[in-house]
Order: C-alpha cells, then structure tokens, then sequence
C-alpha cells in the first residue's frame, strides 16, 4: 500500500528502550515499576489523578462499565453511540445493560448532544460518549446538563488522544475515561489501553477488576483492611472481590508506552497539520469540510461524501484500490452498529434506519490513514488522487 493506515508507528527508540530492559539478568516482564510509572506519567499528561493500564481499549470499555455494574447491578440505560467500536455497544450488553441509541453531529461524528438530551429517561445510568476520529466530542451544554442531571458521563477517547475542549484535555472531563493504544492509534503499545479517573473508589475498583477481582490488587491499606476483616476465614492473598477478568498488560507495554509518550503532543501536533493540509485541498463540493476542528486531535482523514451518490462511492473505492490508498469504508467501525448481526434481537427490527445521519456515514463516509510519517508531498498527492475522481 502506498499509502496505508499506518506507517512506523513504533520507532527503533522504542524498541530500544524495551531492548535495555531486556538485557538485564532475569528482567521482570509481567506487569511492574515501569507499568505503575506509566500509569503515573500517563494521568499527569491526560490530567486525572488515576489510571489503571490494561491490555486493550475494548478491556477498558469492559471493565468501565463492569464499574457501572457494581453500582447499579439491577441494569438500565445507557446512552451508547451508534458510530463507535463494537467493544462501546458489546461492553454494556456484557454487563446487563441496555443501550439506547442516539445519532451523530455531522460535524464531529460524536453522539449529537441534543440527541443524547432527548433520551434520556429515569433509568439512564450513564452517557458513554465516543470522541470519535479525534474530534472533541463534547459541549459545554452538554457537560453543565448532565451534571444538573447527575447523570455520569464516561469518555471513550480511544480515537482521541491529545483532542481538547476548552483547553481541558478529554478524558479528563468525565466520570471515567477509555483509552486504546493500538497500532493505529495516536501512540501504540502493541496491545494497551488505559482506564482513568479522579474517583479513589473507581480506581481502587478498576485495579481489581483488571487481576481477577483480587483485593491484594487494590494499593489502598484501608480497602484490604476492610476485606480482611470481613473474610477473616479467607487468606488475604486470595480473597476475590468481584468476579472478574485478567486484562494486565505488560512490562513491554510499559516501557513502550512511556517511550511513546515523550512525543505524544508532537504526534498530535502532526497530525493536526496533515489534517488541515488535507481538508484544505479535497472537493468541497463533493466531500464534506465542515468538521469542528477545534480541540480536534485527527485519528484519520475522513472522507464523508456531501450527499449520497453510490456511483461516486464505487468510482472512488476502485480509484482509491488502484492508487494503493488504504480505506475503511463507514469511518469508525465499520459505520452503523445498529446493523451488526450481534444485536439481531435486541433492538427492533429495522432500528438502524432511525439513525440518518450515522446512515448517511455507514454508506458514504470512509477514513483513510493519517499519521506523522505522512509527508506533505504524500498528502497532496492523496488529494490529487481523491479529486481526480
Ligand atoms: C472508539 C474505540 N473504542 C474502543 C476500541 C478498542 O480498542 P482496542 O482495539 O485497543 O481493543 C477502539 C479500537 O479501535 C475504538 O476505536
């Protein structure tokens, strides 16, 4: 591919750093000091007092709502963006959770804000907001209503890393936050992701639902204590919590993740530019260019057709093959949710077709690669080729 999705997104520094590591006699691998100083140096960048590194974003959407769980185990609502991933939707159906649909902004392809007002019910137990593509996904609106409402608003940021609003990074803004650092993504740690929070008792929580509910996993004396009180029949190195899962990451993960992050903001900064430099010369007259850039922290260049048009779709795709351009066809995860055979029987028939404007995405909007190895040359050369179509 001349130009795919993702290029060099691990670089020899980070290699050699886990190289260093491993040349020590008897290195420790499974997780350790450089996964906690990862985690430390990780909430002071993001600015949140706590995060918990696991071993995927789809185990952080897990375990997040494993949280909402615990706080209300008789289920409800939860407000669950139709254009997302599939582990946004398969984490509260995982959990006992119903997810209750609301349609895009067009401009930042995050849930509508005023969509999202409108469903809410009194058995709404959280609003789980996708900053999708690295869009700043929130309003100020949106944030004052749902703490008026008290209504807990979890960030998933997995596409987002570094997109800002108000100058406050997301992430930081909600209840808890989701991060991923899959290869794709802003910085990757081979497999990773991260849960963050300013709540002791998410926190605490989110440590012991990543090692098997065990309560040893908790690092607050107080928690332990109180467990150990009330099981003194059980061996305080065994007692289990909640039933839970294994989604520890690694020393590698670590290391390379505190690698990775020393140029994080020059990342993002990168690929602000590209994004700029590409909404700038495609057809406006044909793709949109509308997006709310501000705050924005581009994942990937989203090429989203003005009004449907299936024989400029089918010209494109076999452009865009032809000039070895990767894509994704319907932008993140594969476009509407809704439609995917994981949720035949759990919404209404025919459910799908409420959602026009994740629709239109599902059927016209793609995402091609953007990341900072991306030259100016290859990104004009890219518009060329999109608007020689
Ligand atoms: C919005 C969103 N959430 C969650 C995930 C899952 O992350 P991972 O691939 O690390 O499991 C992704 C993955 O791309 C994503 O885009």
């Amino acid at each position: 591919m001349k130009f795919p999705l993702m290029r060099n997104n691990i670089l020899r520094e980070d290699l050699d750093a886990v190289i260093e590591h491993l040349k020590q006699d008897d290195p420790i691998l499974t997780h350790g000091a450089n996964v906690r100083a990862f985690e430390a140096e990780w909430s002071e960048w993001l600015g949140v007092k706590y995060s918990v590194f696991v071993n995927s974003g789809a185990s952080a959407n897990l375990l997040t709502m494993a949280i909402l769980k615990i706080r209300y185990p008789e289920g409800g609502e939860v407000i669950t963006p139709p254009l997302a991933w599939v582990s946004d939707v398969a984490s509260v159906l995982q959990n006992g959770f119903t997810p209750v649909f609301a349609d895009i902004d067009p401009t930042t392809l995050a849930m509508d804000p005023a969509q999202i007002l409108s469903k809410i019910t009194d058995k709404t137990r959280a609003v789980f907001l996708t900053h999708v593509q690295g869009f700043d996904g929130l309003t100020d609106e949106l944030i004052d209503e749902l703490q008026r409402r008290n209504i807990p608003l979890i960030e998933d940021v997995c596409e987002s890393h570094g997109a800002t609003h108000n100058g406050k990074r997301v992430g930081s803004i909600g209840w808890i936050s989701n991060f991923s650092y899959y290869y794709a993504h802003h910085m990757s740690t081979i497999e990773g992701g991260m849960v963050c929070t300013n709540d002791p008792d998410v926190y605490q929580q989110v440590r012991m639902l990543r090692s098997h509910g065990m309560v040893r996993e908790s690092n607050d004396e107080n928690v332990r204590a109180a467990y150990i009180a009330e099981y003194p029949e059980l061996n305080p190195d065994f007692i289990f919590a909640y039933p839970a899962y294994n989604t520890r990451n690694t020393e590698i993960g670590g290391i390379m993740g505190r690698s990775q992050l020393k140029r994080l903001d020059q990342i993002v900064k990168r690929r602000t530019e590209n994004l700029i430099r590409f909404l700038d010369q495609i057809d406006s007259s044909k793709y949109r260019t509308d997006f709310k850039l501000e705050g924005s922290s581009n994942y990937a260049f989203n090429l989203i057709l003005k009004e449907p048009d299936d024989a400029l779709v089918e010209r494109l795709m076999q452009k865009m093959r032809e000039s070895g351009v990767e894509f994704r066809r319907g932008s993140a995860g594969g476009g509407n949710q809704i439609r995917q055979p994981y949720l035949k029987g759990i919404v209404p028939t025919g459910h799908h077709l409420e959602f026009p404007e994740t629709e239109h995405v599902h059927f016209y909007g793609f995402y091609i690669g953007n990341f900072p190895d991306l030259k100016n040359e290859e990104v004009d050369e890219l518009c060329a080729i999109i608007n020689s179509v």
